[in-house]
């Protein structure tokens, strides 16, 4: 028997609402399948719990989650809350404590899942961006010199460390060796002449060790315009904290809009535990209304049954997913549908269980 732990932060708004789909995509895999179990154990971290005790997570929250094999983070921040403190103390903590410094998020675009692009084919776009998630231009290095002042002046720093470049870059090297695929880093060398000049080299220097992969490099504004109207170009690519950021929003945006996009927070020595969580965040515009679309959290339930080995698992929730955005009966009004958040995650059941 596979037995597998997982903390689940709900976190706040929608956050809860699709978990709770995830969490019956789950459990009806552990009904199906007969030899994996999941033990679920909900933390009740988030906004409500800071506006009550003053903290967005107990004190040895990260002492506690320690024990668990993953973590399942539905969406984090609230208004009433300031964002900069929901983020950095509580999701930002899981990242960092935990050093899951591979971002690893799918650009796939399902058949069914709407696409605004006009003359982009649907199999043209399949990426998996891999980006830094532990330093770079969000290590929070910087000054705030001369405050309100004339001469005001701010800095803020990348923070590109050799082992912190060396490590996301043969990560994706190895991914790409893998699946042979092509892997092609994105950079801005030209402006940025310390820290992605840095970048630009060990990317080659890595690449070394791997002849059998076949590379490209672009700068990330031209980047950006190949996303659009070449997305065929990527295959799996690796990129820095921010511009992996900016990009993966872009890649949401082309393979089925924020409503399908999922994310891994990976500790690849598996140290820590990773975490899996839809892309976006606790959508206080519609929370508490049960229209919120559950298929980002599905899919990084996907994400995470692939992480412990069930790929062939994540394969088939993937096709789940992409039968019922294909049969369009069961999907929520983001999606054009009328359907209700539950009745989405009943449909991605009722797909599984037809088929095993
Ligand atoms: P958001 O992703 O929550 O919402 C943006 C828009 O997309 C809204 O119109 C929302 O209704 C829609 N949307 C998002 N997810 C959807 C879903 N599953 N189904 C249907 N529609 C969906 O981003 P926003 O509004 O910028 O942020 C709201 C709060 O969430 C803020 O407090 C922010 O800090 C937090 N946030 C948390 C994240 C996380 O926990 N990883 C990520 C992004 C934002
Ligand atoms: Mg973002």
């Amino acid at each position: 028997m596979n037995s597998y732990k997982i903390a689940v932060i709900a976190g706040d708004g929608i956050g809860p609402e699709v978990l709770a789909e995830g969490i019956k995509v789950l459990k009806a895999i552990e009904e199906l399948d007969g030899n994996i179990h999941f033990e679920f154990t909900h933390f009740p971290w988030g906004c409500q719990y800071y506006l009550k005790h003053g903290k967005m997570m107990d004190d040895d929250g990260l002492e506690k989650l320690k024990a668990y094999d993953a973590i399942y983070l539905g969406a984090v921040g609230f208004p009433g809350v300031p964002d900069h403190i929901s983020l950095w103390d509580l999701l930002l903590k899981i990242r960092k404590g935990f050093d899951q410094y591979v971002n690893l998020r799918p650009v796939q675009l399902l058949e069914g899942a709407p696409c605004p692009l006009k003359d982009v084919k649907r199999e043209d776009i399949n990426m998996i961006v891999i980006r830094e998630n532990s330093e770079g231009e969000y290590a929070g290095a910087g000054d705030w010199l001369f405050k309100g002042k004339p001469e005001e002046v701010v800095l803020q720093t990348g923070v590109f460390s050799r082992k912190g470049t060396e490590r996301i870059i043969r990560y994706a090297f190895e991914l790409a060796r893998k699946e042979k695929k092509t892997l092609t880093s994105i950079s801005k060398g030209n402006a940025l002449n310390y820290s992605m000049v840095f970048w630009d080299e060990v990317f080659v220097e890595v690449g070394k060790q791997y002849p059998d992969v076949q590379t490209y490099s672009y700068l990330v504004d031209a980047a950006a315009m190949f996303f659009v109207k070449q997305p065929q170009r990527f295959q799996i690519v690796v990129t820095s904290n921010l511009f992996g950021d900016i990009l993966t929003d872009l890649g949401a945006a082309i393979a089925g809009g924020m409503g399908l996009a999922a994310g891994a927070n990976i500790n690849p020595e598996r140290k820590y535990p990773s975490m899996f969580e839809p892309v976006h965040g606790s959508a206080p515009d519609i929370a508490g209304k049960a229209i919120a679309n559950p298929l980002a959290a599905i899919w990084s339930v996907s994400q995470l049954l692939d992480f412990f080995g069930h790929s062939t698992w994540g394969k088939e929730v993937l096709n789940a997913i992409e039968s019922v955005l294909v049969e369009a009966k069961n999907l929520t009004p983001d999606m054009g549908g009328k359907a209700k958040t539950s009745a989405v995650g009943d449909a991605v059941v009722a797909v599984l269980s037809k088929k095993s």
